[in-house]
């Protein structure tokens, strides 16, 4: 939510900033703004929408200057408007600030200001930062001011905060919202993820909460909230910038999409052992003898990731005979969750910055329980507040709607139940098995993708259609409801997704011949029982599209559409069920020219609650 950048090096910063800002883009798209220093001068540019429009804006003027800070906004405090979009300042315009997080106590402090003669320009909580800052610099040089700050602020940030007084510096502080510091030749480049850094470098810094960097041209220094300073390691990023462009797709969203065996690849690699039947997860051989003992698992987790734990509830529960429960993140923390010794809590998280997972983590870790992690941004807060976990390994996801992430998080739960199957009951000939066609899956998938242009007409045919019915049983439920929030979020059509089971419960009310459904009727041990549903929704004039097992022709004479997918083993079938149904969302969406890799209202990672 939100993405912030800032440069102070030997460069110009202008460029650097607004190339941040486009790789910051799919955290949020509402405005985009931009402050540089400039010849004494602090020099802001603003517009509403995305960052081609302030670049529009700016429209190659020469803004020179080697310092600046620049932000993309996702609102949450008031509406995308020029007025609220950062870089925010105080009354003085002097200080300049960029912000990614949320101000819980705004209102209270903005009053209080305002008693004392401060006047805002924007409806944003941010805004009071600027004012507080104005205010105890009347005191207290520019750094205690921000600490002062700080201290009287309720919430979260990730800030970047110029001031026209000090022009050879940049602070930089943390608490919630991530933060990342890349050390460059000439200077030093920050940014709320390392998408803008891997052009310029590999070696960066991760800010923990609580922690502040001042930053000039030739060096920064960390101190904590006690005012101690913090000696930083520098860390090593493997992503590379080729990783993060489009390779002449159109779009993000289907380059990931084709990215999935590779991503499956990378997520097995080094860790599946056919020949054993076992998987080897380094990241949990420090809680491996923990985790023989556990009981029960809690998988914490939101949107696309929180149907990843769906399927592996059925994985864990056949397979490793573990009792499995899924859990919204956003209501694990406020609920009173029952934890003890024997249960860990599981968190899936492409970005390992989502608030309310993080958050659920935390909860978690207060009342003692194991915290483990499936997280694919490395370095990122719940890989490193976890206890102990697995990186994805999927490489960057710029698409808003998680594709490649979902595969890989579905690849490493396989493996995550051949762990815990063979540390309990699973035999060496099932692990065998499992493991044999978990290595088959990235092949299988290609085999998906030789069907895309006949998954590109159905999605026309069906493009006048502003309702679907996803469904499907047991493994293929939560690929219902995940199809569904597919096309969802990228194509604005209302889309349900629900266990076919339950369709006749209610959902049926709503079949006629305009209202299509999309049915998971893969050749598995409830095929017979979802034929049975097929049925019930052509009884009623409703047009079905099916995903199939290859060679089941008869499924042809009963639906109206059929899309092939390879046999694989029941509980592997997501990973290949899925893909048509990314597919589909896809052409469907691009077919109607929407901005698939920026859906409205959406942002990528959601780090506010
Ligand atoms: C949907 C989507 C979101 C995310 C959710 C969790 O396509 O991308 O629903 O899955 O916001 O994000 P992470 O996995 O980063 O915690």
């Amino acid at each position: 939510m939100c993405g912030i950048v800032a440069y102070i090096g030997k460069k110009e910063a202008l460029p650097i900033l607004i190339d941040g800002l486009k790789r910051l883009e799919y955290r949020g798209y509402d405005s985009a703004g931009v402050s540089v220093f400039s010849g004494g001068k602090i020099i802001t540019e603003k517009a509403v929408g995305k960052v081609v429009e302030l670049e529009n804006k700016i429209n190659g003027r020469d803004i020179p200057g080697k310092i600046g800070i620049a932000h993309t906004r996702w609102a949450t405090h008031g509406k995308p408007s020029e007025k609220n979009a950062h870089p925010h300042c105080d009354c003085g315009k002097n200080i300049f600030l960029v912000h990614n997080g949320i101000i819980e106590n705004y209102k209270e402090l903005k009053a209080d200001l305002e008693k004392i003669g401060h006047k805002f320009s924007s409806d944003t909580d941010t805004e009071v930062l600027a004012h507080l800052i104005e205010e105890y610099k009347k005191q207290v040089p520019i750094k205690e001011a921000v600490w002062r700050t700080l201290a009287h602020v309720e919430g979260t940030y990730g800030l970047a905060i110029i001031d026209r007084n000090e022009p050879e510096k940049i602070f930089v502080a943390r608490n919630g919202s991530p933060l990342v510091l890349g050390v460059i030749d000439d200077g030093y480049i920050i940014a709320s993820d390392i998408a803008p850094i891997v052009r310029y470098t590999n070696q960066v810094i991760y800010l923990e909460d609580g922690e502040m960097a001042e930053v000039t041209p030739c060096g920064f220094q960390v101190t904590n909230l006690k005012r101690k300073k913090v000696e930083k390691e520098i860390s090593k990023i493997d992503w590379t910038l080729e990783e993060a462009e489009k390779k002449g797709y159109d779009h993000f969203m289907l380059k990931e999409i084709m990215e999935q065996p590779e991503a499956v690849e990378n997520a097995m690699r080094g860790r599946l052992v056919v020949k054993e039947g076992m998987a080897k997860l380094g990241g949990l051989r420090d809680v491996a003898d923990s985790l023989r003992d556990l009981e029960r698992l809690v998988i914490v987790s939101c949107g696309t990731s929180f149907y990843a734990g769906l399927v592996a509830k059925y994985m864990f529960e056949e397979y490793a005979g573990i009792r499995t429960d899924v859990e919204f993140a956003s209501e694990f923390r406020y609920r009173k969750p029952i934890l003890n010794q024997k249960t860990a809590v599981l968190a899936i998280t492409q970005s390992g910055e989502t608030a309310d997972t993080l958050a659920a983590i935390r909860e978690a870790k207060n009342k003692g329980a194991m915290t483990l992690g499936i997280v694919n941004v490395v370095g990122s807060t719940i890989a490193r507040e976890t206890d102990a976990g697995v990186y994805n390994h999927a490489g960057p996801e710029i698409g808003v709607a998680s594709t490649k992430a979902f595969t890989s998080q579905l690849s490493i739960l396989a493996l995550f139940t051949l762990f815990l199957g063979r540390q309990r009951d699973m035999s060496f000939v099932m692990g065998k098995r499992i493991a044999e066609e978990l290595a088959k899956v990235p092949e299988l998938m290609k085999k998906i993708f030789k069907d895309s242009q006949k998954i590109k007409k159905i999605a026309k045919k069906y493009s006048g259609s502003s309702d679907f019915l996803y469904l499907g049983r047991k493994y293929n439920y939560p690929i219902a409801m995940e199809g569904a929030l597919k096309i969802k979020e990228i194509a604005y059509v209302h889309a349900e997704g629900y266990p076919f089971g339950e369709m006749k419960h209610g959902p049926i009310a709503l079949i006629d011949e305009n209202f299509p459904s999309v049915a998971i009727a893969t050749r598995d041990s409830v095929y017979e029982k979802t034929l049975s549903g097929i049925q019930e929704i052509k009884a009623r004039g409703g047009k079905v599209i099916a995903v199939a097992t290859a060679g089941d022709k008869s499924i042809e004479k009963l639906v109206d559409d059929v899309i092939y997918i390879p046999k694989t083993l029941e509980m592997l079938t997501p990973l290949l069920s899925v893909v048509p149904l990314q597919l589909f969302a896809y052409y469907f969406a691009a077919g109607k020219g929407l901005d698939v890799d920026k859906p409205r209202n959406l942002a990528k990672s959601v780090t506010v609650e």
